[in-house]
């Protein structure tokens, strides 16, 4: 038996990274899981590897109609709605001096405005069952400061997460977030040289980047009953970054 039969998810930004790994974990216990993302043809593949449990639909997170139309596919193809991970999101590393408007504004509409367009959407459908998981990817960086733009939007899940819970607790619907620290995806990848990120991982108490599927283990935590009485908190998984 797995954590997970008999649920539908929704999980953003899956395409890669920490959504990927999410929606494999998802499927592997017993979930059937529309994975959403800009990134069409990574999106597409990883859909077919998982089989007739997965199913990709395009979604620009940021865009409320899409959000109106991956809800509505959801329901159509899955009948229902009971998890929604909201993990899409981006990073840059600009000073407050570089950070134009159109920056703040587009890491404000993937990272931020998305959050609480899922949360308003999924928590609808959510509704017509009187139970329901929303897992919101915060960042350490919503608990500690890093970059501007990043940082902010970060903060912002955390608040909308607590936010939404004390609103939807009376309809069965639990709403946390998750705290990740370093995780070895494309997003810091890209960012920074694997020198960078050895150097770095030394500032870290375990001494480690983590890997996405050690995140995944605390996002199926949260999204299964087991969390059952987990509501509006925040779950970090940092290897001891903010503990010091
Ligand atoms: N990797 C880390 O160290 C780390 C640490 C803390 C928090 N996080 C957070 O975890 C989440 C996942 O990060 P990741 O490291 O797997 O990143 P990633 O860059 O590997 O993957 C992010 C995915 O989001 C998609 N995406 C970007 N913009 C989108 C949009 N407008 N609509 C839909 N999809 C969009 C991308 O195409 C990509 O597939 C993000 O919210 C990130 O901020 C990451």
């Amino acid at each position: 038996m797995g954590k997970l039969d008999d649920k539908v998810a929704i999980i953003t930004g899956a395409s890669q990274g920490m959504g990927a790994s999410h929606a494999k974990l998802f499927i592997n216990e017993g979930a059937k899981v529309v994975i959403t993302d800009i990134n069409e043809e990574k999106g597409q593949q990883l859909a077919k590897t998982l089989g007739d449990n997965a199913l990709f639909v395009k979604q620009d997170v940021s865009s409320e109609a899409d959000w109106q139309k991956v809800i509505q596919t959801t329901l159509d193809h899955f009948g229902k709605l009971d998890i929604l991970v909201n993990n899409a999101g981006i990073s840059f590393n600009k000073s407050l001096e570089e950070i134009t408007v159109d920056d703040y504004l587009k890491i404000f509409k993937i990272n931020q405005l998305s959050v609480f367009l899922g949360t308003k959407y999924a928590a609808e459908a959510m509704k017509k069952n009187g139970s329901g998981s929303i897992v919101n990817i915060s960042s350490m960086n919503g608990l500690v400061g890093g970059a501007v733009g990043y940082t902010d939007t970060k903060f912002a899940v955390r608040g909308l997460t607590k936010a939404a819970a004390l609103q939807l607790a009376h309809d069965g619907i639990r709403v946390n977030s998750v705290h990740p620290g370093v995780i070895s995806t494309p997003m810091i990848h890209q960012g920074d040289s694997e020198a960078v990120i050895k150097e770095f991982a030394k500032a870290i108490p375990l001494q480690r980047v983590a890997e996405p599927e050690e995140v995944s283990k605390m996002v199926l935590f949260l999204a299964s009953d087991d969390s059952s009485y987990s509501t509006g908190s925040e779950f970090v998984i940092d290897g001891g970054m903010t503990a010091q």
